[in-house]
């Protein structure tokens, strides 16, 4: 069975957010921002929703794949920061979409949620339940961040991007998805928490405090990030019987230039082969792979047969890497 990516879209926010504008919120400097993380500018919503944003994602992914609302089959938004507890976002863009013969549920893996939604549809797929899906990753992290806190709010932007996922019989040539690493530790989890709504109910005294924003240890994140992410697309390389140097695209999670920098480095990868589009976006969480994946498809970089790693880390701690060939 080939299982392939044969469309894909992105959806971000009309408001674009400067270093500049953020110096005049918090002490910071364009400088800093840029220095210690390779970010320019950042796109946050001034209304836009992790659901308004993945479905205009999946009608330009599923134009692209020449696919109709009712192909679909399941649907995975993948997100920490969907509008509502109940229901989910997948079930929101299925509703906008109409893609009423889907099932639709959501994933929380944070920045690893993309890679993690391909390899739950791989899984779907191989075992033959369904052959069409949409996959997102979506998020709004300009609500979980704390505006005063320097030290995260400059990261993060918002923004959604989709693929259309489909599986085929076709033998006569390897393409789409060939191997898959997934891998959490969950011990580590509190180096990049964000709590819920506080518990608060009718048979308690003292309702628990809660700090609804991001909290990030960024050197331990970075540690986990230049440790692991290499680990597992070694691993996921090795699984598809390819070196490094096969390999023509690598898409990692776009959190910070260093972070890639280093990736490279320990792969001894030259730097080129790593896309880039943090400058311009920032550290969308689950929203970064699919994004960067859509901008290099429609600009005319990604070719028949090109060999492509994603590569997602983040909070859980989660971690995953996958080797497709582009069709
Ligand atoms: O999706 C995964 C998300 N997480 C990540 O990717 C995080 C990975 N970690 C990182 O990218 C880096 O750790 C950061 C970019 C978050 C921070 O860089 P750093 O080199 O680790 O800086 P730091 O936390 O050690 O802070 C250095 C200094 C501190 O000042 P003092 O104590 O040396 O006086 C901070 O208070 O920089 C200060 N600082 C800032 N200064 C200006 C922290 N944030 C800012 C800021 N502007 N926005």
């Amino acid at each position: 069975m080939t299982i392939k990516i044969t469309g894909t879209g992105s959806a971000l926010p009309e408001r674009k957010v400067t270093n500049f504008d953020m110096a005049k919120l918090v002490e910071t400097s364009d400088e800093w921002i840029r220095e210690r993380t390779g970010i320019v500018e950042r796109r946050i919503s001034t209304g836009e929703t992790v659901a308004s944003l993945s479905a205009k994602a999946c009608e330009l992914a599923l134009e692209q794949a020449g696919k109709k609302p009712e192909d679909v089959d399941m649907i995975i938004v993948a997100t920490c920061s969907p509008e509502l507890l109940l229901p989910c976002a997948a079930c929101q863009v299925q509703g906008i979409i109409g893609a009423k013969n889907a099932v639709a549920f959501d994933l929380s893996a944070a920045c690893s949620g993309f890679v993690f939604a391909l390899c739950t549809v791989y899984a779907y797929m191989q075992s033959g339940l369904y052959r069409n899906a949409l996959i997102v990753g979506a998020e709004v992290l300009s609500k979980l961040v704390d505006w005063d806190d320097r030290s995260t709010c400059v990261l993060f932007g918002d923004g959604a991007g989709a693929a259309f996922v489909e599986a085929s019989e076709d033998k006569a040539e390897k393409s789409g998805i060939i191997s898959m690493v997934q891998g959490s530790d969950g011990a580590k989890g509190m180096v990049l928490s964000c709590q819920g709504r506080k518990l608060t109910n009718a048979f308690m005294e003292e309702a628990v405090e809660a700090n609804e924003y991001i909290h990030m240890d960024g050197q331990e994140v970075y540690k986990f990030a230049v440790r692991q992410v290499p680990a597992c697309i070694n691993e996921a390389l090795e699984k598809a019987g390819l070196t490094v140097d096969d390999i023509d695209h690598f898409v990692l999670h776009q959190a910070n230039i260093r972070i890639i920098e280093a990736v490279a480095k320990r792969l001894k990868v030259d730097i080129s082969k790593f896309p880039v589009n943090l400058d311009r976006v920032a550290n969308m969480s689950a929203a970064t792979i699919p994004v960067l994946l859509d901008e290099l498809n429609r600009e005319g970089k990604l070719h028949k047969g090109d060999k492509i790693v994603l590569s997602g880390f983040g909070a859980g701690l989660t971690y995953g890497a996958c080797v497709l060939i582009w069709d």
